[in-house]
């Protein structure tokens, strides 16, 4: 009867080989191992890796664990059921996979027949254990989670430029510009909304329910207007009259503590404004409209001042005055008439000549009101062109 279970066991080992794959992410491994241990006296179980020195893994005997032989790579990562001796059930479960854990691992059962002690190599179980994120990919991980780290830091740094930065371009000469800004913060909360531009000039301010033009620069006076539109009440939007040169532009909304709420940034970029024109032609126009019933006692001027300063025409209480204006200029230039009330302040110089290429400046100016415009002037010589053929033909 005992030779009977003895032939068993080795027709059982045979059978027994199998593999295993886990992820070493994975929380446990359980290698598979059966037994009728209670054929034998006093059994006891070995899990083994015979390519390890010392070779033992887990050891259990009927009086429970013994580990003073466990290899150290195992310390307290192996386990098998309480009750394993007696259910036959002798499956290893091992936790805090590595990827050295991969390897073949032998389940043997030692005890004693018929008063012989028996060694019984039960099962080898391939173990292989995979990596979930390969290394290339961690590391990739790496880099990213490291780049977004760096941008996040980045952002918060510059938050003042990347938060809100729209950029407007606008021509020279168009009648306004709208510099955005919307809010969606909760519109009863807003005490203030100010617009300021790179100056430090107060361009427009909104308080309590209403615009403050006393507060504003003079270089903005009757040039702005807040967007209000019932539809869009988060809209706070700026319409700027006739712009004439690039700013930066802010919008900041307080709330009743003056506390800032939100604030915006918008680059406006005029493009500059130039004008060609050949010598010889009858007149040539230097453009500057801005808005009209500017303030009767308004003084507007316009001067030369590259590569040389020079007065251009001058209108002061409400006449031309040419006493006042260079040599150079002297019956050659004309203002439109209502000037103030149309806010037409441009100038016609007459039969342009190249030595008035230059940069030409008008300023109108009063007590409450300032605005300036530039014009780029080029007066091509008549022979310029054959001029410049000659020349690369000598
Ligand atoms: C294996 O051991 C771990 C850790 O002790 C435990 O959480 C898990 O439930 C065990 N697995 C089995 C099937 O007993």
């Amino acid at each position: 009867m005992k030779m009977f279970v003895v032939f068993v066991i080795l027709v059982h080992v045979s059978q027994h080989a199998s593999a295993v794959e886990v992820y070493d992410c994975d929380p446990f491994v359980l290698l598979p191992c059966d037994f009728p241990a209670d054929e034998l006296a006093n059994p006891s179980v070995v899990w083994s890796r015979y390519n390890l020195n010392p070779s033992t893994v887990h050891q259990r005997q009927q009086e429970g664990d013994e580990l003073k032989d466990q290899n150290q790579l195992y310390s307290g990562r192996t386990s098998m059921k309480t009750d394993a001796l007696e259910t036959g059930d002798l499956s290893l479960n091992l936790t805090k996979l590595h990827l050295s854990d991969s390897g073949s691992y032998t389940c043997t059962i030692r005890g004693f027949i018929m008063g012989r002690q028996r060694e019984l190599r039960v099962t080898d179980v391939q173990l292989q254990v995979k990596e979930r994120f390969p290394s290339w990919a961690k590391a990739l991980l790496v880099l990213l989670v490291l780049g977004l780290l760096v941008s996040g830091a980045l952002l918060v740094y510059f938050r003042q430029y990347f938060m809100s930065v729209f950029q407007v371009e606008v021509d020279s000469g168009v009648e306004s510009v709208q510099l955005p800004c919307k809010t969606t913060v909760h519109l009863p909360k807003v005490a203030k909304v100010e617009w300021g531009d790179g100056d430090n000039k107060k361009v427009h301010v909104y308080q309590n329910g209403s615009d403050q033009p006393e507060v504003q620069d003079r270089d903005y006076r009757g040039r702005t207007e807040m967007k209000r539109n019932l539809l869009e009440p988060g809209d706070l939007s700026l319409i700027l009259k006739y712009p004439t040169d690039s700013n930066t532009y802010t919008c900041t909304v307080y709330n009743r503590e003056e506390h800032i709420l939100m604030e915006k940034l918008v680059v406006l970029n005029v493009k500059d404004c130039q004008v060609e024109v050949k010598e010889g032609e009858e007149s040539v126009q230097l453009p500057f409209r801005t808005t009209p019933d500017l303030p009767e006692d308004a003084k507007v001027m316009w001067v030369c001042y590259k590569p040389s300063y020079r007065t251009v025409h001058l209108y002061e209480n409400r006449s031309d005055r040419p006493d006042k204006q260079h040599q150079d200029y002297k019956d050659r230039t004309e203002m439109k008439k209502d000037l103030l009330k149309t806010g037409d302040l441009s100038l016609t110089l007459k039969h342009p000549k190249e030595t008035d290429t230059g940069t030409y400046r008008c300023r109108v100016f009063s007590k409450d009101v300032r605005r300036e415009k530039i014009v780029e002037l080029k007066v091509k010589g008549q022979y310029e062109a054959e001029v410049g053929v000659s020349h690369i033909r000598a």
